[in-house]
């Protein structure tokens, strides 16, 4: 039993949420419609939403869910094992950082990106960032600055060519990482990328798998291009011609990296068609994996929502539509 807020006991049992409202609790933070006003904020300094911004459809509202979802158990895991020593500190790596405010098509709203959630996270020790684009990375740059100064570094240039530097200079075989791979196509080079991997065992991998990779393999079938052929092989080291992206991925994965936990969870856009799928690995857990077991159920939950429902979700939470 539960000591209510005014010392009673409270002898209802609370009721389960339902999936509609776990995903709409998500999209409710991710949209700041709760007591941080980080966008109304970042408004009043002059950092608010700007034509630099990327804007994606509704979908991008599942995959930043299910990524803030995991960011709560992953940094509370993490914080605890810091505490009872061992552990120098906790990194959130944001490998294709953004600007830190993701516009959504078809409605007049913006949201919170990847490195702007981990700001919200006060158990990261720091968040490090890579943005290819310069003015992507200069506003994200301003916006961390606003929101936790002191606790990030936004590296303007190529992951794949500066991750190199920053692991030798922030990454220790006692670092906890959350690697947060979340690219527009095939831009991630693995060769590259396993630099961090290598460095210290406690990463988990939270990654967005293109379906680009299948377009790409049409491609390769149709015309076998030496240069088709090398751009899958630097993104999925180990590929041959004739193996499909999906099962080079998951051995490379299993190899290398450890195995995937739980299926992939597909993102769909409007009317149900998968844009992309969410893979998540986790290499190294205290107590066995019973902690991230609610990743499977919340993967579910994502996978059975499209961008039309997020977008009328950001609706109803934003307070101008009546609750579907
Ligand atoms: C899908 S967006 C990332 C969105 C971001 N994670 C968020 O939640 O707001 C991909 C970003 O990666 C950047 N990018 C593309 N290639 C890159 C590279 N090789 N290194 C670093 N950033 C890159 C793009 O400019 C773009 O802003």
């Amino acid at each position: 039993m539960e000591k209510g807020k005014c010392g009673r006991i409270d002898l209802m049992p609370k009721k389960a949420k339902t999936d509609y409202e776990k995903l709409s609790d998500q999209i409710r933070f991710i949209a700041c419609e709760n007591e941080s006003n980080v966008i109304e904020l970042l408004d009043t300094n002059s950092l608010g939403l700007s034509e630099i911004d990327n804007e994606y459809g509704g979908h991008t509202l599942l995959k930043l869910s299910y990524l803030n979802y995991y960011m709560g158990i992953f940094s509370r895991i993490a914080k605890s094992r810091k505490d009872k020593g061992g552990f120098s500190k906790i990194l959130f790596v944001d490998a294709f950082g953004g600007s830190g405010l993701v516009k959504i098509r078809n409605t007049n709203y913006s949201v919170l990106g990847s490195s702007l959630l981990a700001a919200m996270n006060e158990r990261f020790d720091k968040i490090i960032s890579f943005e290819k684009d310069e003015e992507r990375a200069e506003i994200l740059s301003k916006r961390m600055e606003l929101l936790c100064p002191g606790k990030f570094e936004v590296v303007k240039g190529d992951v794949n060519i500066n991750i190199e530097k920053i692991v030798k200079e922030q990454v220790t075989a006692r670092t906890i990482v959350l690697f947060f791979i979340d690219p527009e196509g095939m831009e991630p080079e693995f060769v590259k990328l396993k630099t961090l991997m290598k460095k210290t065992l406690y990463v988990d991998i939270l990654m967005n798998y293109t379906w680009g990779v299948y377009r790409l393999q049409g491609r390769i079938e149709k015309r076998f291009t030496d240069n088709d052929i090398k751009r899958t092989q630097s993104f999925l080291p180990g590929y041959e011609v004739g193996d499909t992206p999906d099962e080079s991925l998951l051995s490379m994965f299993e190899e290398e990296f450890g195995k995937p936990f739980g299926n992939m969870v597909p993102i769909n856009s409007i009317g149900n068609k998968t844009e992309y799928s969410m893979i998540l690995r986790i290499r190294e857990t205290s107590g066995g994996t019973s902690f991230i077991e609610p990743m499977k159920s919340f993967g579910k939950i994502i996978g059975n929502y499209d961008g039309k429902d997020c977008e009328a979700i950001l609706r109803t939470v934003k307070g101008d539509q009546a609750i579907l």
